[in-house]
Parts: C-alpha cells; structure tokens; sequence
C-alpha cells in the first residue's frame, strides 16, 4: 500500500490507472476505524480494480463550537487497517493541501442540507458536498462507498452526483452494529459507562417505530410520540436534538407514512451526539 499526502501525487496515479482502462473506488473517511469503516473498505475491495482510502479529518464540515480538535486520530492503527483490507493507495493530505488560503469554491445542496442534522450544523453539508467532489476529482473514482448511518450525507451526495453530472456510482453499505445494536461511530469513545449503557435504547426505539407502523399506524405525529416516550423512561440522560420522519430520497418531512419514509434520529448522550435512522414500510 502507497501513502500520499498530495492531492496531485493522488490524482496523477489515479488518472494513470484510469488511463489504462482499470477503475477505482474511492471510501471517504476521516480515520480512527470501527468495523463500519472496515466494511466499507472490505465492500469496495470487491468493486473495482484498485481501492483508495482517504483519511482526512474535514475541517470545514465542523461547526466553530464542534469537535474538531479532539476527533479522535490514531494514523497508524488505521494505516494497518487500510492496508489488511487490500487499500492500494491511502490518501493522507494535510488541511493546507486541501484547501487554499483563499479557497472561495463550495459545493452545496441547500434544502437537503438545512434539515434533520443541518438543523443544528449548518455548515456541515456544504463542508461534505466541497471535500467529497474534491476527493471524486483528485482520485478518479469510478465508485465510491458511504455508509447508511449517515442516510442524510449519502442522499445528498447521491442528488449532487445526480446535479452535477458527477461520473460516479455511489453505493451504500448497511450500518454495522456492535451486538446490543449501538450504531458504531468514531465518537462512540466519548460515552461514559453509563451513558453507553443507555445508548442502544435508541436503535431499540426506532426498531420499535418500525413494529408500530407494521401493526397499522401511518401518522408520523402518534408514531413521534410512542418514541419519545419510549425513550424518556429509558435513555434519562439523552438530550434529543431531533426525531423525524421523511422521505428517503428528497428529505421532506412527512405527515403520513405511505409507502417507504426514513426515521432519523440525533441524540446527545454527554459530549456525544449520536444519529441513526431506520427505513419504515407498510
Ligand atoms: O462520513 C465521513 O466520515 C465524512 O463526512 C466524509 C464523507 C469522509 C467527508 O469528510
């Protein structure tokens, strides 16, 4: 496995593969690997001729007051990790070889970003949309991999691709779990013992959700409740940053669940805001 930290080391290796007629799938990330990660690099192994991680811990997609500073890191667990999962090429820029001093270009879908979590970071997804088109470009990328824990991220980089004429697939990969159902995340380090001890309750009330509209119910205001309530008893220290329903591909809030709709969630549980979603069908 070749690292580089160059976006033009990146691209000129990548438009040599390409030129050969080989293709490329790229797995964005930013570092500090679960199973979830190594799923995504295991799925793209098998897609495309050479497999390209970047590891880049996107400064523009954190708000002023987020966690940027403390994400956590660690290169050279993950470089191993990388390198098991058959990655040809692992992409490590700094944020000086991403963005110019006068970088003055973004990339933004605004009405699928002003909702669920863009409601409370609001510059998040134009920081995701600019880096993740840069990232198409400088490797080349004929596919790329995302995972479905970030439902919204993955919608609106699908309808970006589907804007801009982006010559790219885009797949998505089930959430990983660890065995209680606690979606993993990077930030899953920050919980306490007791806060981790409450955090599967959330996967448990969008299971839950999904039992409710199997047994009949199609209004998404009842549905909202049952969970909510569910939740109060169960997860005392969670903070609910929202709970909604809508659809999965436009992101507008529905009312009535009619065919296929998305329950997303964010709960802050102390320095971590946890997000999941569940696809609801009746
Ligand atoms: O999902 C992530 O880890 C990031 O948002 C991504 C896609 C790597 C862009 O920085």
């Amino acid at each position: 496995m070749e690292i580089l930290k160059t976006p033009s080391d990146v691209q000129a290796k990548c438009q040599k593969w390409r030129s050969l007629g080989e293709t490329i799938c790229l797995v964005p990330t930013m570092g500090y690997y679960h199973a979830g990660h190594e799923d995504l690099m295991a799925y793209g192994r098998t897609l495309c001729d050479h497999l390209v991680v970047s590891l880049f811990v996107n400064p523009t997609q954190f708000g002023p007051t987020e966690d940027l500073a403390n994400y956590p890191r660690d290169h050279a667990r993950d470089s191993a990790i990388a390198e098991k999962h058959g990655c040809d090429l692992l992409f490590m820029p700094e944020p000086k070889d991403m963005y110019c001093d006068d970088h003055a270009t973004w990339v933004e879908v605004p009405t699928m970003s002003k909702v669920l979590c863009g409601v409370s970071r609001p510059i998040h997804f134009r920081g995701v949309c600019t880096v993740v088109l840069k990232l198409f470009h400088i490797s080349c990328a004929t596919d790329a991999v995302f995972g479905q824990k970030d439902w919204q991220q993955q919608a609106i980089l699908q309808r970006m691709v589907r804007d801009l004429n982006v010559p790219i697939h885009l797949h998505t990969r089930p959430t990983v779990r660890e065995a209680d159902g606690l979606a993993l995340s990077s930030r899953n380090v920050y919980l306490s013992p007791e806060e981790r001890a409450q955090a599967p309750k959330i996967y448990e009330g969008l299971l839950f959700a999904k039992d409710v509209v199997q047994s009949g119910e199609r209004s998404v205001p009842r549905l909202r409740e049952r969970v909510l309530k569910k939740w109060a008893q169960e997860i005392p220290l969670g903070r609910l940053d929202y709970l909604a329903v809508v659809d999965p591909v436009s992101l507008e809030s529905l009312e009535t669940i009619e065919d296929r709709a998305l329950m997303a969630c964010a709960v802050r549980l102390g320095k971590a805001r946890l997000i999941d979603n569940i696809l609801l069908s009746c």
